[in-house]
């Protein structure tokens, strides 16, 4: 019962994308409840999802108010006026991120020198850059990319047809994290890894142990402003030592095989890895960049950052269709004649609805400044005339399950163009049916996470005629 409460007292770890941590003294004038002396608003939020207690507070204290946990002060922005405020009209001033308490992913980042994570200095402009690059290649059409792409999703339609329409958990790796993890694979070596290689166990064991260690709130989150209690037997503390293995076991391994790969490259071929790029800019005179760098947004940004959101996203959507085949049924339609708006608009639903991200990431004020979402209904983003609305439609604006500003998601259209070809190749082959195990799909209540995912849950993949 003690631990519950030391760690019940330190469970504000990393806030938000719409929580914002600043500096000024004049936010604390800012509506709040009322907290303990001490620990603040501490017992007040629920411990895994804070984002469900600020929506309820949100009713009452209105779109920006004040949290305070332990001796800290945040801010909470919940419209998207105030959210687009300060993550694009002022993104400049609210660019930095709270690394101070947040030991936890100071340990896994190799304090703070991946993309995420690192203020917004001149190395992780060189460092986005760099990897925006590539990333953006990746749909351009290039041949040997298209073809390991296409390579993979086939492999994910054979593999649900080995189920043989019995029931089977699509959570599993070697389903929808196996065609993600190999899509970034394809972007970072130009080539795909089996379940059974020692790559993708290790990578799949840290996605996991990643995502149940690093809650904004919640388990372990004690440590951010407790890290002393890593001396006392600290269970989380352990675990994270052990994924910082991991995370140098992966690092040696990659390197291994972008050395294999620059052997197997013929003459002339173009090399488009994304671990070349990385390790030419870092060659580049006066670079900034260093190893821990590159192995930071490699693991991190690119593996972790990249697997673990998109695949989540498709096995929610799994579970979302079993339970309202009506939305199954139109995407099918739509397939079938030829892809149209229902399914560019069942994506952006989709991205709205789960939301495996509802807090972002930090964001931090560098300077004095100030400021002031039941059922899926894809039909939200179509227009009078049955097409997608425009971009600058008040539904389609205020959707930002990838940030917005400088810090918006660096691999928003990798992500979108994946869930694309997924959602539509399986609507295509199959339909999805529920299975023997079931598991909510209210976002509410979801598991939580670093990314949020669903509880067990298992389909049936019915091959269509
Ligand atoms: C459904 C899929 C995805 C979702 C919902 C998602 C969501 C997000 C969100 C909410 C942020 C925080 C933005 C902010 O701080 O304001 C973020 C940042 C980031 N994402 Fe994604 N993401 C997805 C896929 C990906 C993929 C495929 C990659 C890489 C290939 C990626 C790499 C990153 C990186 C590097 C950042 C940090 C950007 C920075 O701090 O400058 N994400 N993402």
């Amino acid at each position: 019962m003690e631990s519950y409460w030391i760690t019940a007292l330190c469970s504000f770890g990393a806030i938000i994308l719409s929580a914002i941590w600043i500096r000024r003294r004049s936010w604390e004038q800012l509506p709040n409840y009322r907290g303990l002396p001490v620990f603040g608003n501490m017992f007040q939020v629920k411990r895994e999802r804070p984002e469900l207690t600020f929506t309820e507070w949100a009713k009452d204290l209105g779109p920006v108010f004040s949290v305070k946990m332990l001796l800290k002060q945040f801010v909470v922005l919940i419209s998207f006026e105030a959210i687009y405020e300060a993550l694009v009209k002022k993104g400049k001033s609210f660019s930095d991120r709270a690394t101070k308490d947040a030991f936890r992913m100071g340990k896994l980042s190799d304090q703070f020198v991946n993309i995420v994570s690192m203020p917004a200095n001149s190395t992780w402009v060189k460092l986005r850059k760099v990897c925006h690059k590539k990333i953006k290649m990746y749909d351009t059409g290039m041949k040997r990319i298209e073809d390991i792409s296409t390579g993979t999703i086939n492999h994910l339609i054979e593999a649900f047809k080995n189920t043989k329409q019995e029931s089977f958990n699509p959570s599993d790796y070697i389903y929808m994290y196996n065609t993600v993890m190999n899509t970034i694979m394809t972007l970072l070596l130009c080539r795909t890894f089996s379940t059974d290689s020692g790559i993708f166990k290790k990578i799949a064991h840290f996605e996991q142990g990643f995502r149940l260690n690093i809650l904004p709130a919640g388990r372990g989150a004690e440590l951010d402003f407790c890290p002393w209690l890593r001396f006392f037997g600290n269970e989380t503390y352990k675990q994270i030592q052990s994924l910082v293995e991991v995370r140098n076991q992966i690092w040696e391994l990659i390197k291994e095989e972008a050395l294999r790969g620059d052997k197997l490259l013929q003459e002339n071929e173009e090399d488009v890895r994304l671990v070349t790029a990385l390790k030419d800019a870092m060659a580049e005179e006066d670079s900034e960049l260093s190893e821990k760098n590159l192995r930071g947004a490699v693991i991190i940004d690119i593996v972790f950052a990249g697997t673990s959101t998109t695949s989540n996203s498709l096995c929610i959507y799994l579970n979302i269709i079993t339970r309202h085949p009506e939305v199954q049924t139109k995407l099918q339609e739509e397939v079938d004649k030829v892809v149209g708006s229902e399914i560019m608009a069942t994506i952006p639903e989709l991205l709205r609805y789960s939301s495996v991200a509802p807090l972002g990431a930090t964001h931090m004020s560098h300077e004095d400044t100030d400021i002031q979402g039941k059922n899926p209904q894809p039909e939200r983003f179509l227009g009078d005339d049955g097409g997608l609305v425009s971009a600058s439609h008040h539904n389609r604006r205020h959707l930002m399950p990838f940030g917005a500003g400088p810090r918006v998601c660096l691999g928003e259209v990798l992500a979108k163009s994946r869930i694309f070809l997924i959602i539509t190749s399986l609507a295509q082959k199959f339909d999805i049916l529920p299975g023997k195990v079931s598991a909510p799909c209210d976002p509410r209540l979801l598991l939580h996470g670093a990314v949020l995912s669903s509880a067990k849950f298992e389909i049936v993949a019915k091959q269509r005629m």
